[in-house]
């Protein structure tokens, strides 16, 4: 069997007294889509930016492959839940900048960037500021920001929050074709999609994984029709954060 393109071991990282992680550990394959679920609070974004070197952890072994340590920041392509898009600038001009920060060759920067606006639907406003676009369009040029240095790994933290659903479809399909090339990892609320793009599923509450495996599997094994039932089954009807 092929090794793992990542590995998480034992991921602890609190913020004072809050224990936000208390030991993660999964992996994830090559050209997977692995999909991270939990309630508010749960510490998905807090587990996505200890990977990505946003934050500090406490402790964990991250391995690139099979090797331990750092892992390497060219491979990953980060898409923040809060959206970071330089909002004076033309989408054209922030995505080669951001091929400029990768030192991506000004050739290939330029062809990656068309194809990104046209596959993610935003090739009319190529010459428009960021700050002039309805937030669906926001986000889609935050997904198209993390991929300027064709990362390994394409980490999505809630993309398609606040989509419509002709974007919701326009960028599930996006990731699926996405994942031909990398793997991916994304965090989502909404369980329909989860299920529609994800060979697996992990979920967490409280920091800790609670469940993992395929979107059939979960169904099965709790005898649920749908994963959202799946979902209030395994982390209850309460309110969190
Ligand atoms: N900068 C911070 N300082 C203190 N506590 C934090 C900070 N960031 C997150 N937390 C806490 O860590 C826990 C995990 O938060 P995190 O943002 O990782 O959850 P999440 O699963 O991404 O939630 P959501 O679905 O709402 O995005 C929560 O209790 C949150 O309040
Ligand atoms: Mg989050």
């Amino acid at each position: 069997m092929k090794e793992p393109v990542l590995t998480v071991k034992d991921l602890y990282k609190s913020y004072g007294r809050v224990e936000a992680l208390k030991g993660i550990s999964y992996s994830l394959k090559e050209h997977e889509i692995l999909a991270v679920l939990g309630p508010n609070g749960a510490g998905k974004t807090t587990e996505i930016n200890c990977l990505c070197g946003i934050i500090p952890f406490d402790s964990a072994q991250l391995y690139y492959r099979n090797e331990l340590g750092r892992l390497p920041k060219e491979k990953l392509g980060l898409c923040p839940q809060e959206l970071i898009i330089w909002k004076k600038l033309s989408l054209i001009e922030q995505l080669i900048y951001m091929g400029n920060l990768y030192e991506v060759p000004k050739n290939i920067s330029s062809l990656r960037a068309e194809e990104l606006l046209v596959n993610l639907g935003l090739i009319d406003k190529r010459r428009a500021l960021a700050g002039s676009l309805s937030g669906g369009m926001k986000r889609r040029l935050n997904v198209a920001l993390s991929l300027m240095h064709d990362p390994e790994i394409l980490i999505l933290d809630e993309p398609e929050a606040g989509l419509d659903p002709q974007s919701r479809i326009l960028l599930r399909n996006f990731i699926k074709i996405q994942a031909k090339k990398r793997s991916v990892i994304l965090t989502t609320h909404n369980m329909d999609e989860a299920e529609r793009l994800a060979d697996r599923l992990i979920l967490i509450d409280h920091g800790e994984i609670i469940e993992e495996g395929s979107p059939s599997y979960m169904k099965e094994r709790y005898s649920c029709s749908n994963l959202e039932e799946v979902f209030i089954h395994l982390t209850g009807r309460s309110l969190r954060d």
